[in-house]
């Protein structure tokens, strides 16, 4: 194959945006067009004003200006795209199934088969495709059987090219990665396409953080990636009930035990639950793998993972109700937060949803400030629950642009993200606008509770005993 000039990236979303405008700043030598069939994701790519991309990302819009225009491109026409690139990623969602054969467990391939299958249909030459959505392992073998039936005379190799960002810090991952994981075929003609994309990543990464695996390998490795986070959060989370029952602190329990170098200490943060498209996703993935060859204890082992991140959802939400007395019927709860984490705009799985989900069961009136997550997204984070009608959703949330506003008259806050800005408030403002006894649910572990005490809140911080003093 000869070098690599023009790229395409099928799929806009929070990986192929930001991915693939790393590439273009980096690469200035590729054409890169990035498509999707939604019109309106694409415009808002597109935007004269850099600030509107649809991607909340620290640093992103100025990698997005820096190349867009010159060798970065949105576009809808995905057919020519896929004809004129060498080289195809795909990044397109692969969402938990919700209907049929493992409905809740397994990812569905919909979108990723209808891709394999279009761009089947559209290649004349030779081309190497890139897995770079989360998959279940042995989805590189599903692509090249739909690629290499087409008769049609083209070559096709499968590489995976697992993304490992975060999002919220996805440009700083995406510039100075700890590693980039490549799978390819160990055939002279897969060498060949592995090395055009080490050589892509190596215009910037060191070659020793660029590993090269077989395909099944590179597969697994993401989902067990998510996994090991995602038990780390669950096994932290798993403490803080214990410390609420005790005198432990969960903060002081994760210093003293992070500080061993074997164990590290990130991730290590007690929260209200992980949330993201892809923990939950992920681990679901590895356990109907493993149930799908016979494994139970294997898939029992993961599954917990979730169990414990449900658990802990819906014990902050109950928290919340037996400190209000056991009736949250017509009370009003602030939100303070509605991502899955801070510094995104993204709310897949957050565990705000499912926190505000129980909290409206009990009757509660639930207002939500959040710097970047838009009135819509929240309601229809909510409606994709179907608990309840659409209109009950309206009545029972109010999203508010001010989070003075959003507290005002309320019994309680809960604090569901860790957004900085929540930190450098005006307390006493809020305090005194506040029903008395006012009380703070700290599901982050932010604010400081010793403070807010002193000026008069009862505060619970997830994983210490104390309510008030
Ligand atoms: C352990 C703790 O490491 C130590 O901090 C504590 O004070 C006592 O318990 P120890 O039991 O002596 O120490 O040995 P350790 O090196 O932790 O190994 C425990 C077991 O885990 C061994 O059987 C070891 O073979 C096994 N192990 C360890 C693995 O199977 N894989 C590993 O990666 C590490
Ligand atoms: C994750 C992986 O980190 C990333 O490598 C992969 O490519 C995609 O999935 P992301 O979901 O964007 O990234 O965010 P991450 O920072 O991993 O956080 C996931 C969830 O865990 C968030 O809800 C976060 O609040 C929570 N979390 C994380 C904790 O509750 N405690 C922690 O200590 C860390
Ligand atoms: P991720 O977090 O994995 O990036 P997103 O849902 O944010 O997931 O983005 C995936 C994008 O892929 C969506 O914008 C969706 O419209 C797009 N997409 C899905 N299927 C196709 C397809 N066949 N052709 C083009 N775009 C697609």
């Amino acid at each position: 194959m000869e070098n690599i000039t023009k790229i395409c990236c099928i799929g806009a979303g929070y990986v192929g945006g930001p991915t693939m405008a790393m590439i273009a700043k980096k690469c200035p030598h590729i054409q890169v067009t990035v498509v999707d069939l939604n019109e309106a994701r694409i415009k808002a790519w597109n935007d004269e004003d850099v600030n509107n991309i649809p991607v909340y990302e620290p640093g992103l819009s100025d990698v997005v200006a820096e190349a867009r225009g010159r060798n970065l491109f949105f576009s809808t026409e995905v057919d020519k795209a896929i004809d004129e690139a060498q080289m195809i990623f795909i990044s397109v969602n692969t969402p938990t199934k919700t209907y049929g054969a493992g409905k809740g467990q397994a990812a569905d391939l919909k979108w990723i088969e209808l891709c394999a299958r279009q761009i089947a249909n559209i290649s004349k030459d030779n081309k190497i495709i890139v897995e770079k959505s989360t998959l279940p392992v042995r989805t590189a073998s599903a692509i090249k059987d739909i690629l290499t039936h087409t008769g049609n005379g083209v070559q096709f190799q499968i590489l995976s090219n697992p993304e490992f960002l975060a999002e919220g810090t996805a440009v700083e991952d995406l510039d100075a990665p700890d590693r980039v994981l490549i799978g390819g075929d160990n055939t002279p003609e897969g060498k060949v396409a592995v090395q055009a994309l080490v050589d892509i990543y190596a215009n910037w990464v060191p070659k020793e953080r660029i590993l090269t695996t077989n395909v099944w390998s590179s597969e697994l490795s993401k989902l067990t990636a998510n996994a090991f986070l995602a038990q780390r959060v669950s096994s932290i989370n798993s403490l803080t009930e214990i410390c609420e029952q005790t005198e432990a602190d969960i903060n002081e329990v994760a210093k003293a035990i992070g500080t061993d170098s074997r164990i590290g200490p990130k991730f290590l943060k007690a929260s209200v639950g992980f949330g993201g498209s892809c923990f939950q996703k992920d681990i679901l993935n590895l356990v109907y793998i493993a149930r799908s060859y016979g494994l139970q204890e294997v898939a029992d082992y993961w599954e917990q993972v979730i169990i414990m991140n449900d658990h802990q959802k819906r014990r902050f939400a109950n928290q919340i109700i037996k400190n209000l007395y056991n009736t949250v019927n017509g009370k009003k709860i602030a939100f303070f937060g509605w991502a899955f984490k801070k510094d995104t705009n993204d709310t897949r799985e957050s565990a705000a949803i499912y926190v505000a989900d129980h909290l409206l069961n009990e009757q509660a009136h639930i207002s939500v400030y959040d710097p970047k997550v838009p009135e819509n997204q929240v309601y229809a984070d909510l409606d994709y629950l179907n608990t309840r009608e659409a209109e009950e959703n309206k009545a029972g949330v109010q999203v508010i642009t001010d989070p003075y506003e959003a507290c005002k008259g309320s019994h309680a806050i809960a604090v569901l993200t860790e957004w900085d800005e929540f930190k450098g408030y005006d307390w006493q403002r809020i305090y005194d606008n506040m029903l008395k006894p006012a009380k703070i649910f700290d599901g982050r572990n932010l604010l400081d509770a010793d403070k807010l005490r002193a000026i008069g809140f009862q505060v619970r911080s997830i994983g210490t005993n104390v309510l008030d003093k």
